[in-house]
């Protein structure tokens, strides 16, 4: 099915069953412990070895020789793969540097070998005893240092790197207000719960790799680059997935020697990254210097916008696209925005829960809080003013699909008792705490993917849904079954969805929270295909018959289609594909982030007091799932803007908290109540669902709100992330 115009009316909108607040339909597998995960593929592997990747010691140079025999005669040690005997091997195309590295090195705790056991502990321990002799050579770890060799990143997934209209430095240069900053965000970890792990077998010439990864047909396809051996030989499964953010978007380590192990040891082999490889042998979102100018009149009016951005990765790598929203956010005819890309030696920087927006926000909504304040002007109404119905750099031929800011900014201020705050900061004093109240607006892209699934009902009624979506513990198995049941007009208990395993169609996946969307409305199609074969076997027009209480039904004709579907079953399998509503309308995502924290007036202990939310995005799938989603990224937002931060040893290119000890993420205590507003919304050029994507939408400008909460609560405007407290002191 090809999208390409409005969605008109469909059965999705009966929300008998989509919209409704269903319980994750995974959850009670995964609380009982019943979900088997990667690593733990006993059924399907039972015989599997135990796989230890050994890392690079340097992070630039080459190897000079490997010593395996020490290794190779420890207890229980079955085989060593390195550079040297793994094969010719090839590289994906969404891998930066190799996974599996030598003689070369390109960045530390860059796998250079496996060392495969019986057990566990023999392979760990076995891996001690391999002696590698390198030769280090200088790299480049600082990108304040290499910010001056910056260059222009070719066009990625954020667009290209440069955007203008009318006459930037012109227009900030006649500005009556003007706000002129530098903004920093630290290297950031995805730190999500299940680490990296893969169970990998071989049949003959034909590879089945159990993993944990986001993208099933991105997997197949850079594995099969890797090991040069054709796609149709490799099934990838990966049905639980304990989070990703992003650091499981690509093909890792873990898979790529698991395959390998499992072919030396001639057995299936298990592979799971230790926490402490996580952050340097995966990937990490990159640090970024931002430089935000906004000239307005005396009444806060943006006429001049400009945003320039560098970050660093390795050479080949890619920008962090900061700028991104400062491209739709607000009005204003002088633009300017800007990408540079250093060339670093740390390990591979690539995306991270809304990779451009959630940094960018963090520093273009402080940018406006310091407008509000050089105005006079309330944040909120700030904001209200600066709204832009199109496209500003395209112009108004160009509009959003739909674009509910002014409504989020409202709503949310309403409900968090915005009015209640006192705009000059260092007046509210509770006790040991100042508190402050700050906002930010939230605003993610909206993008889409083509998605495929296949659907079958059985004799009896029963609806089995398969596509190789993931599900990460977002939701995706709990919405495509409330899809199918609300298409075919039978309850949810009705539906049993399988996803994550290469067999089944090719879907979005999970990334750039366009996979709700993208993947249900491929459910859709492949819906519409059912619903037609069931009509023409119940000799009813397609377009006039209902489905709904398992029954087909044309006036006060009615046939169950169970019945209809026979002893043999039924299937339909379809895809949906976007046309031109993606160049036609800008969609995006949008809301507003409200925050109050307290300060500790000696310490500068800081604690978040509440947190609220309004957000707009199109037809919200599952408010609970929705919800679970949001919250959990504001979460994040508190993390990035007072505690995560990759610390990078600048002498020996490395990451060096590289634990949950050191690499600090915020827990349950440190969150208070978060309020969540849905604003009702159908977006019909987004797709047939008329849904959009909201499981990063969360994370983008919380941070922000709560930078500027602190500065409403002390007067101390931070601008280098993380918010410390060494720096309110
Ligand atoms: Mo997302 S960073 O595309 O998983």
């Amino acid at each position: 099915m090809k999208f390409d115009t409005p969605a008109t009316t469909n059965p999705i909108d009966r929300g008998r069953v989509v919209g409704v607040a269903h319980d994750r339909i995974d959850g009670p597998a995964k609380v009982a412990g019943t979900a088997p995960y990667a690593y733990e593929r006993h059924d399907a592997a039972p015989q599997a070895a135990y796989g230890w990747i050994v890392g690079s010691a340097i992070a630039k140079g080459k190897i000079d020789a490997m010593d395996l025999r020490a290794a190779q005669s420890a207890p229980g040690v079955l085989a060593i793969v390195t550079h040297q005997n793994a094969g010719p091997l090839g590289k994906g195309a969404r891998n930066t540097a190799h996974l599996l590295g030598g003689p070369i090195i390109e960045h530390y705790d860059q796998a250079v070998a496996l060392v495969i056991a019986d057990s566990f502990e023999n392979a760990r321990d076995a891996a001690r005893l391999l002696r590698i002799d390198y030769s280090p050579e200088k790299g480049r770890y600082d990108l304040a240092a290499e910010r001056g060799h910056a260059t222009v990143p070719k066009e990625g997934f954020g667009g290209p790197a440069d955007t203008a209209a009318g006459n930037f430095e012109a227009g900030f240069a006649r500005a009556a207000v003007k706000v002129d900053q530098s903004y920093t965000t630290p290297d950031q970890s995805h730190a999500m719960m299940e680490p990296h792990a893969t169970t990998a077998a071989w049949d003959g010439d034909r590879l089945t790799l159990w993993t944990s990864n986001q993208m099933v047909a991105w997997a197949v396809e850079d594995m099969a680059a890797t090991l040069k051996i054709p796609k149709d030989k490799i099934r990838v499964v990966t049905p639980y997935i304990g989070g990703g953010f992003g650091g499981k978007l690509f093909l890792r380590a873990d898979a790529l020697l698991a395959a390998l192990g499992a072919r030396a040891a001639g057995r299936p082999v298990k592979v799971a990254l230790a926490r402490p490889q996580i952050p340097n042998n995966t990937t990490h979102r990159a640090a970024t210097i931002q430089r935000i100018r906004i000239g307005a009149d005396r009444d806060g009016i943006i006429g001049a916008i400009g945003h320039e951005v560098w970050s660093g990765d390795l050479p080949g790598g890619g920008p962090e696209v900061a700028a991104q929203q400062t491209r739709l956010l607000y009005r204003g005819t002088d633009r300017l925005t800007a990408h540079r890309l250093a060339e670093l030696d740390l390990p591979e920087a690539n995306a991270m829960r809304a990779p451009g927006e959630a940094v960018g926000l963090l520093a273009l909504e402080i940018a406006m809080d310091e407008l509000a304040e050089a105005t006079g002007v309330d944040p909120v109404e700030l904001r209200i003013r600066n709204d832009v119905q199109y496209d500003p750099e395209a112009g108004p031929q160009r509009p959003f699909s739909s674009r509910k800011f002014v409504e989020c900014l409202r709503q949310g201020a309403e409900r968090f008792g915005w009015e209640r705050r006192v705009p000059q900061p260092g007046r509210v004093r509770d006790g040991r705490w100042l508190v402050g109240m700050g906002m930010a607006a939230a605003f993610r892209n909206n993008l889409v993917a083509k998605s495929g699934a296949r659907v079958g009902i059985d004799g009896r009624g029963h609806v089995v849904v398969e596509t190789d979506m993931t599900d990460i513990g977002t939701g995706s198995y709990t919405i495509l079954a409330q899809t199918a049941a609300e298409m075919l007009g039978v309850p949810i208990e009705a539906v049993t969805v399988r996803l994550g395993d290469s067999l089944f169609p090719k879907s979005a996946g999970s990334g750039g929270q366009f996979g709700a969307n993208s993947a249900t409305a491929g459910l859709y199609a492949a819906c519409v295909a059912l619903r037609e074969k069931l009509a023409a076997k119940a000799g009813f027009p397609a377009n006039e018959a209902v489905f709904e209480d398992g029954l087909v039904r044309l006036g006060n004709q009615s046939q169950p289609i169970g019945a209809l579907a026979g002893e043999e079953g039924m299937w339909a399998e379809d895809r949906i594909e976007f046309g031109k509503l993606t160049q036609d309308y800008a969609q995006a995502t949008f809301g507003a982030h409200f925050c109050e924290v307290g300060v500790d007036i000696d310490t500068a202990e800081v604690r978040v007091r509440r947190m609220g939310g309004a957000f707009a995005a199109g037809r919200i799938l599952n408010p609970k799932s929705a919800r679970s989603q949001v919250i959990g990224a504001m979460t994040m937002g508190v993390g990035a803007a007072l505690m995560e931060e990759l610390h990078v040893d600048k002498r020996f290119g490395f990451f060096v908290n590289h634990d949950m000890a050191e690499y600090l993420v915020p827990v349950h205590a440190d969150i208070p109540e978060q309020d969540v507003l849905f604003l009702d919304e159908l977006d019909d050029k987004s797709s047939p669902m008329k849904a959009k994507g909201v499981g990063e939408l969360g994370i983008c400008g919380a941070g922000a709100a709560v930078a500027n909460a602190i500065y409403n609560a002390t007067g101390i405007r931070l601008r280098d992330y993380p918010l410390t407290i060494d720096k309110l002191l």
